[in-house]
């Protein structure tokens, strides 16, 4: 481990309401809530932070010395969100402070509905990071490319002739349904891994450490359905990933998302579609408010200050990639209400079935070789 300045890096976010439905979140959003992180600077809260957002969804992306789960920080960010808020209001933005599931901050976000990745590391003499941010989906989007980048040699090269990588990294794998965790270390444990997070509704990558013990990544995983009880917002996921001397290069971070595999949470939060990779002016939603996406964007990390962004998948390199998706994104649309594009009956968060199923309880009858349809149109 190297034993530089320890600094936290914190990527807060929320949709606080957009423009023109779940499409884009409005510049005077963005210019809110990068005023109270400013002022939080100034005071010396944070040491940087940069404002962006993907879709409906903004972003905070913040360092500091405190540690994750840091009530000042996290009450900093809430202040963000609800002077956001006030302007969404104000502008009577699409479902203003739909993930501000509360009125007052208590001390910590998580469960209050922003989602939350904190890593904290000693830094080394260049600490460079990736932040991924996607909107239309959920956090286990992440668990097929976070797969990739830290446990497939076909992606990751590194791990095969890296001898800082060879030993592996350990996957923290939350189980949505029990809040349980469990610590998996790979490659030994590389297929009850996958047996685990190939079941995308349930299970959740949330960290990655190297065997060593130095964080390498951080998934926002809270589910804001499950928080709520009820569908309020998705939960629209962010990660961070340490990158280079001993953690995967920039490029196989990026390899991983040239894929543009089906994630869940394209329009109404109820379909499965392809995730684009894409740069800061295609970070919007469009056709069925998707396809999903995903924006990366690329800093060094130097004495808690935010050098760069550069906008990652802003490059000729993914055109085939946005293609792919685009072809993917047409052949699952053409399905309509069908399942796989929608979602199975538990993972939809919005559904009629229930009232159906009311209201036509009466009229389900034993079927057997007698039964007799009713066709006439005054019995219906
Ligand atoms: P570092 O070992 O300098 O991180 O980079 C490896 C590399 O060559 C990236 O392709
Ligand atoms: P968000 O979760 O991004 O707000 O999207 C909601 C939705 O239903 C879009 O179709
Ligand atoms: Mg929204
Ligand atoms: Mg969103």
């Amino acid at each position: 481990m190297s034993g530089g300045a320890r600094t936290t890096l914190s990527v807060i976010k929320a949709d606080i309401g957009s423009i023109a439905g779940h499409h884009k979140a409005h510049p005077d959003t963005l210019l809110a809530a990068s005023r109270v992180l400013a002022e939080g600077k100034k005071k010396g809260i944070i040491t940087d932070f940069y404002v962006t957002a993907v879709g409906d969804d903004i972003q905070l992306i913040m360092t500091h010395s405190k540690g994750p789960n840091s009530p000042q920080i996290h009450e900093l960010a809430w202040d963000a969100f609800k002077e956001a808020t006030k302007v969404a209001k104000e502008l009577g933005l699409y479902a203003a402070g739909q993930d501000l599931l509360s009125d007052t901050f208590s001390g910590n976000v998580r469960g209050l509905g922003p989602g939350v990745a904190e890593m904290e590391f000693a830094e080394r003499p260049s600490e460079p990071v990736a932040i991924f941010m996607a909107d239309k989906t959920e956090p286990s989007a992440f668990n097929l490319p976070l797969y990739k980048i830290f446990a497939d040699p076909f992606n990751t090269v590194g791990l095969v002739i890296d001898p800082r990588m060879h030993d592996g990294f350990v996957f923290t794998v939350l189980d949505l349904y029990e809040g349980k965790a469990v610590d998996l270390a790979v490659p030994g444990e590389l297929y009850d891994l996958l047996a685990l997070i190939g079941t995308t509704s349930r299970y959740v990558i949330k960290y990655i450490h190297r065997r060593d013990g130095e964080p390498a990544a951080v998934v926002s995983s809270e589910r804001l359905n499950l928080i709520a009880g009820k569908y309020i917002g998705k939960d629209d996921p962010v990660m961070a990933v340490r990158l280079q001397s001993g953690f995967p290069a920039l490029g196989e971070a990026l390899e991983a998302f040239s894929f543009p595999h089906l994630v869940a949470g394209w329009m109404r939060g109820s379909h499965f579609g392809p995730l684009m990779p894409v740069g800061l002016k295609d970070a919007k939603m469009t056709r069925f408010d998707g396809p999903p996406r995903v924006l990366g964007l690329g800093f060094n990390i130097k004495e808690g200050r935010l050098i760069g962004p550069v906008d990652l998948f802003d490059d000729i390199a993914f055109d085939e990639a946005r293609r792919e998706a685009s072809l993917v994104a047409e052949y699952m649309r053409r399905h309509g209400p069908f399942m796989p594009h929608r979602l199975g009956p538990d993972e939809m968060e919005y559904t009629t079935l229930p009232d159906v199923l009311k209201r036509l309880e009466g009229r389900f009858r034993p079927f057997d070789l007698g039964y007799k349809p009713v066709i006439k149109h005054e019995e219906l």
